[in-house]
């Protein structure tokens, strides 16, 4: 069943103060939005997602102003990043207070919030009188819905309304800072460089590499972001080459920035920015994947991007979409 999608803000809110369920679009990826406040909804949330209680939610405002009345305050560092980048994909990971139930910080003494900059979902939260509560809009461990009807795909009959705000500009996650020590750290590659954070306060602590069974933001989860069909990263002109050794050859569709591979046929390549331009490819990954996916297929073969600005949260993605199962092709591993 497809649910309901319509671009009405009002009803959308009576939605949420009613402690429903409503899909809202930001500049990132599509929401799955509650009242932050409310126990019982933010409840729902975790099972339409099927999403481990440990995982905490982001809180979205309307502006950072509404913090200090739930007792939060953003750090000095932080503000000086808000003040340059939001309403933006930037969440900030900061001291929580008892106000903010334990339902949204997974019990844990911090809590993330962000501003997005998407104008109806601005809109929407101005008509509220609490922040919302927001994960990514897809069943837990899934790819990200970057347009309503993505939304309408996997999650149409678990909400009670989908507010379309047409497709995502950024297409990937917001980026996740944590101020809880000293020297502020990334917790997620997103929709904001490593680069253009750096410019602004200086060197910050990286994720930890490798796969963490406890990890401090679980999105850093290794197996995320998932496809059906096995997907393999690296150079993905070797891969195709390794894969066409195999008996029976895989069917292959292949995701780059530019490169296009003679042994595939060109329906079944998706080069996300024919000029190079990694914000334009990072507003396309995850369209792309859903298509490869939807594709008569067996492999999806995904180059590695550029190790920098937006390539590094792109590689992030794919990486954490190439699963062990790859391993039935004999194909290596991403690292
Ligand atoms: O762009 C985005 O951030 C999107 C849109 C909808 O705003 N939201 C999003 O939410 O990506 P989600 O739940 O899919 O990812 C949020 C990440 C998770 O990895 C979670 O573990 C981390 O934020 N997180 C949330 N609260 C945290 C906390 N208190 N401490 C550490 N990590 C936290
Ligand atoms: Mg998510």
């Amino acid at each position: 069943m497809i649910g309901y999608i319509g671009i009405d803000i009002a009803f959308a809110a009576d939605c949420l103060r009613k402690g429903e369920l409503v899909a809202i679009p930001t500049e990132t990826v599509y929401g799955l939005a509650a009242n932050g406040l409310n126990e019982a909804a933010v409840v729902k949330i975790y099972a339409v997602k099927n999403r481990p209680q440990f995982n905490p939610l982001i809180l979205h405002f309307p502006d950072f102003s509404r913090l200090q009345a739930l007792g939060l305050h953003l750090p000095d560092k932080a503000l000086e990043l808000a003040a340059r980048f939001c309403p933006g994909p930037l969440s900030f990971v900061i001291p929580g207070s008892p106000k903010i139930p334990g339902i949204v910080t997974a019990g844990t003494p911090a809590v993330a919030v962000r501003v997005p900059a998407h104008p109806v979902t601005l809109e929407l939260l101005q008509q509220l009188d609490f922040p919302l509560a927001a994960p990514s809009a897809n069943p837990s461990g899934m790819v990200s819905p970057t347009s309503a009807l993505h939304v309408a795909a996997q999650l149409g009959d678990k909400v009670s309304y989908i507010l379309d705000g047409g497709p995502c500009r950024v297409g990937v996650e917001s980026t996740i800072i944590s101020f809880l020590e000293e020297r502020p750290r990334l917790l997620r590659y997103g929709g904001i460089s490593l680069e253009n954070i750096e410019a602004v306060i200086g060197k910050i602590a990286l994720p930890e590499a490798g796969f963490v069974d406890n990890p401090i933001a679980p999105g850093m989860l290794a197996r995320h972001y998932a496809t059906r069909h096995p997907l393999v990263l690296g150079d993905a002109e070797l891969l195709i080459r390794q894969a066409h050794q195999l008996d029976p050859i895989p069917r292959i569709a292949s995701i780059s920035l530019t490169r296009q591979f003679k042994d595939l046929p060109a329906a079944y390549q998706f080069c996300l920015s024919p000029s190079g331009n990694l914000e334009e490819a990072a507003s396309r990954l995850f369209h792309a994947m859903r298509q490869a996916d939807d594709m008569d297929i067996d492999l999806i073969v995904a180059d590695r991007f550029p190790e920098k600005g937006l390539g590094l949260a792109i590689n992030d993605r794919l990486k954490r979409a190439a699963t062990a199962d790859t391993l039935v092709f004999n194909m290596p591993l991403s690292d």
